[in-house]
């Protein structure tokens, strides 16, 4: 990778400074939450006298460090992609459309470009939706101002995306006060939604932000997130960084969290959501769903219409990404030629979810007809614009 980028570095001060750690109190008093204001962007496109960058926030580093990624070429941003210092279902979309502009801006074969982009992971639809939509505006578009239009094309996905998770937060908030009367959310979540992935506050994450600058975020659970640790290692960053009262838990440990009636509910992302409502998120969301119907608990998916895949009939129909075995066996090094099955993503049924939050309104119950509902009101909106 070292040829490809430019890495310049920046030491986290991580702890107190930005807010308590698990159990060191209730959080700021609503109203004076720090929001991820100050944040170093996930990803924001830049102009120096070289040429256009893509510059990324590296999440592999994070928390220890914010080291920033200066990517020139999409063969680097297919490795940032693999690698995952760019991830998550929205900022994938997001790193596609830009990693399109950025060929086009530098003068590479921008069908090419887009061929290895959408290809970089297999399960988000977003990435496919970005590339394509940066793609599309690449060939309207008059000679000459193709690296123009595919730039617009990003900012305006960018956009989309940050008015997405705005309103995305707002259905939520309505929602958790009928689901979970008196408020004073206890929350459990699991990978990484928030603003790391996203234009926004995030998919899930926002949801949670927003009740916690309402004061209803009694404690956010955070899954670990095995083997790559989104949980511990991102959601956690964002959750000091917003001085949410966050705990961090083993993903095993959910199982006794219930039974303590200790969950209100469960909140996650989403990768792909298929036409009958199957939904595909990070590994370990299905033994959750699972949990949260046993004991009569909100399961509940936020995800932009993006990342709704109607062409796609159910679950089973969903590649999941099957990543190195090394990410597991490494963790706490096994024997040597220790095999490990480590697929990144699982497949939650529809009857398991209780609600899916899309920018357009919640799908309860999720049906095909509510899916394709609130899909069609991008449609109209975007044939708007
Ligand atoms: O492998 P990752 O880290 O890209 O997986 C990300 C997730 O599973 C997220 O939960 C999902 O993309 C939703 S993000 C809003």
């Amino acid at each position: 990778m070292g040829d490809h980028f430019a890495r310049p570095e920046t030491n986290v001060n991580y702890g107190a400074a930005y807010g308590p750690h698990a159990d060191s109190g209730p959080g700021a008093p609503p109203g004076q939450v720090p929001g991820p204001a100050g944040a170093v962007p996930a990803l924001r496109w830049e102009e120096p006298p070289e040429g256009p960058v893509l510059v990324l926030l590296d999440q592999t580093r994070l928390p220890q460090r914010e080291v920033e990624l200066v990517v020139t070429d999409v063969q680097a941003l297919v490795l940032a992609i693999r690698s995952l210092a760019v991830r998550g279902a929205p900022l994938l979309g997001l790193a596609g459309a830009y990693g399109v502009a950025l060929a086009a801006a530098r003068g590479y074969d921008v069908e090419e470009a887009a061929e290895l982009l959408a290809h970089a992971r297999p399960t988000a639809v977003n990435l496919g939706y970005g590339v394509r939509r940066a793609l599309a505006a690449c060939r309207e578009a008059a000679p000459g101002g193709e690296a123009a239009a595919a730039l617009a094309e990003a900012r305006a996905l960018h956009a989309q995306d940050a008015a997405a998770s705005t309103a995305m937060a707002e259905h939520g908030e309505r929602l958790l006060a009928e689901l979970v009367p008196g408020g004073g959310y206890r929350i459990l979540t699991h990978c990484n939604t928030g603003a790391l992935v996203s234009g926004g506050d995030g998919t899930a994450l926002g949801v949670v932000m927003a009740a916690h600058r309402a004061g209803e975020l009694r404690r956010l659970w955070v899954d670990e997130t095995r083997p790559l640790l989104q949980g511990a290692r991102l959601t956690a960053y964002e959750a000091a960084r917003a001085g949410m009262p966050y705990t961090l838990l083993a993903d095993n440990a959910a199982g006794s969290l219930f039974t303590a009636g200790e969950v209100d509910a469960v909140l996650i992302g989403a990768d792909r959501i298929t036409a009958d409502g199957s939904t595909a998120n990070k590994v370990g969301s299905y033994p959750l769903a699972v949990l949260a119907a046993y004991h009569h608990v909100p399961f509940i998916v936020v995800a932009p219409t993006t990342t709704v895949d109607l062409d796609t009939e159910d679950g089973a129909a969903i590649e999941v990404e099957q990543r190195p075995g090394s990410e597991v066996t490494d963790l706490a090094p096994s024997p040597l030629g220790t095999q490990a099955y480590n697929p990144a993503f699982d497949v939650t049924p529809p009857e398991l979810i209780t609600a899916i939050i899309t920018e357009n309104g919640v799908v309860s119950p999720v049906t095909k007809e509510a899916l394709v509902t609130v899909c069609n009101q991008s449609v109209r909106r975007e044939g708007s614009d």
